[in-house]
């Protein structure tokens, strides 16, 4: 990846339609489920991201033929539940979190060995929340010290497990779901908050007997998945960071089409609402089996909340964007109860309070979250750390900054949202590439 650096400073009152890419939970999961379904899948608002495609390489590795019938549209000829065949290379997962998590969760119900790699962030992020359970499932899988690489051994029968998630995690029950797929009877998973339930959803689309509710899913090996057409909904995290910068740039008024609304997603919408945000959902209406809406967003002044912590799951990619509305909002917040933040694509909860006082904002850190106190931010110079989603909303915060913001190393963004600058700059961003 070739190293980028922006500059973001005030802009334009934001104004106009912005539609934001496909959904990155929904085109991973697509893609690996029409890979072992039975016939052909056509998947429309696939996610060109490099996340999405990492996942669609490594099923080609394993003999599936995935083709690009237009941008934003794949055609997945499945192989069917044992179809895979073995790679002796690596799969490489990238930066993707969703796609090695998962992928464990498939391969160790296979009959051949598979390492899976991913780039320097994804190495350093914690894999015994999938690989504990999953052994105790009958896998066999190899990790180094519970980082990547890691080496799923085939061959291993698999049984179902009853398993009380010890955190909450949508890919920690998703790659349990999956293996349970290859498993004899059923695999059950509790949840101590409900978290994303794209995995049950969907898996229940390709019609595969499954029953969920919020917080508990469970299912029974040996059926069959059946090919079907997968819409994705535009991503709500990538939305999130257009939601931010016009509630916080006075004169903003924006529209956001065909944005999936998953209730487990939405947190953001809530917090920033708390914070005075003025944000309206416009059609609401169902797509692909998902709630999808157009979202209007105006300017409005921003007070600082103590943020409920039972929103935390609902929005934990959306805590850099948050974090930003907090630092120029009247007042403080108070973020408690968000300790996973320390382990995502960066610790999100150091990085962004590293960001933050470059900018001359007041942040406490604590071990689970932060205290922020709103104000004024100022220049300097920022890192991404990896981190595509700390890369756009330091991007957010040039729009408010004395001047401008210098964010290092952007070249992630592409992972989850591919032509952010251009969208962003179409719309009152003044977004330039420096690097
Ligand atoms: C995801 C689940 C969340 C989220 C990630 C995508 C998914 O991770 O942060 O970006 O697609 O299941 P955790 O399951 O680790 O909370």
């Amino acid at each position: 990846m070739n190293r980028l650096d922006w500059s973001s400073r005030p802009g334009q009152p934001l104004r106009g339609s912005v539609r934001v890419p496909g959904d990155k939970s929904v085109s991973h999961r697509a893609l690996m489920l029409a890979a072992i379904a039975e016939g052909e899948s056509r998947i429309r608002g696939f996610l060109e991201g490099e996340d999405t495609r990492a996942t669609a390489a490594v099923l080609a590795q394993l003999g599936v033929r995935i083709d690009t019938s237009s941008a934003g549209e794949r055609v997945v000829h499945g192989v069917g539940l044992h179809g895979l065949c073995g790679s002796s290379s690596p799969l490489d997962c990238g930066n993707a979190g969703t796609g090695m998590r998962l992928l464990t969760g498939l391969l160790a119900g296979q009959a051949f060995d598979s390492t899976l790699i991913g780039d320097a962030s994804l190495s350093k992020r914690p894999m015994r929340r999938v690989t504990d359970p999953l052994t105790l499932m009958g896998a066999r899988i190899d990790t180094h010290d519970g980082l990547p690489p890691l080496r799923v051994h085939g061959g291993q029968p698999l049984h179902g497990i009853r398993y009380e998630l010890p955190v909450a995690s949508a890919q920690v029950k998703s790659a349990l779901l999956l293996a349970g797929l290859y498993g004899i009877g059923d695999t059950e998973i509790l949840e101590p908050h409900p978290t994303r339930d794209y995995t049950e959803r969907m898996l229940a689309a390709f019609g595969w007997p499954i029953t969920f509710e919020p917080g508990r899913a469970k299912l029974q090996g040996g059926h069959t998945l059946h090919a079907t057409d997968v819409d994705v909904p535009a991503d709500f995290s990538s939305a999130a960071f257009f939601l931010v910068a016009a509630s916080i740039v006075p004169g903003s008024e924006l529209h956001l089409p065909a944005v999936g609304l998953n209730p487990r997603r939405t947190g953001l919408l809530h917090a920033l609402r708390l914070m005075g945000a003025d944000i309206t959902i416009e059609h609401q209406r169902e797509s692909g089996g998902e709630p999808v809406g157009d979202l209007l967003v105006r300017h409005a002044p921003l007070h600082g909340v103590e943020l409920p912590e039972a929103l935390v799951p609902d929005m934990i990619d959306e805590f850099p964007a948050l974090f930003i509305a907090a630092a120029v909002a009247s007042g403080s917040t108070v973020i408690r109860g968000a300790a996973e933040l320390r382990v995502k694509e960066s610790d999100r909860i150091a990085t962004m309070a590293s960001g933050l006082r470059v900018l001359g904002a007041p942040i406490e850190e604590t071990a689970d979250g932060a205290i922020i106190h709103g104000g004024k931010l100022g220049v300097g110079s920022v890192e991404s750390h990896l981190d595509h989603r700390i890369a756009m909303s330091f991007a957010v915060a040039g729009l408010v900054a004395s001047g401008p913001v210098r964010i290092n190393d952007c070249s992630h963004v592409a992972t989850s949202f591919p032509g952010f600058l251009e969208l962003a700059n179409g719309c009152g961003f003044a977004l330039q590439d420096v690097g």
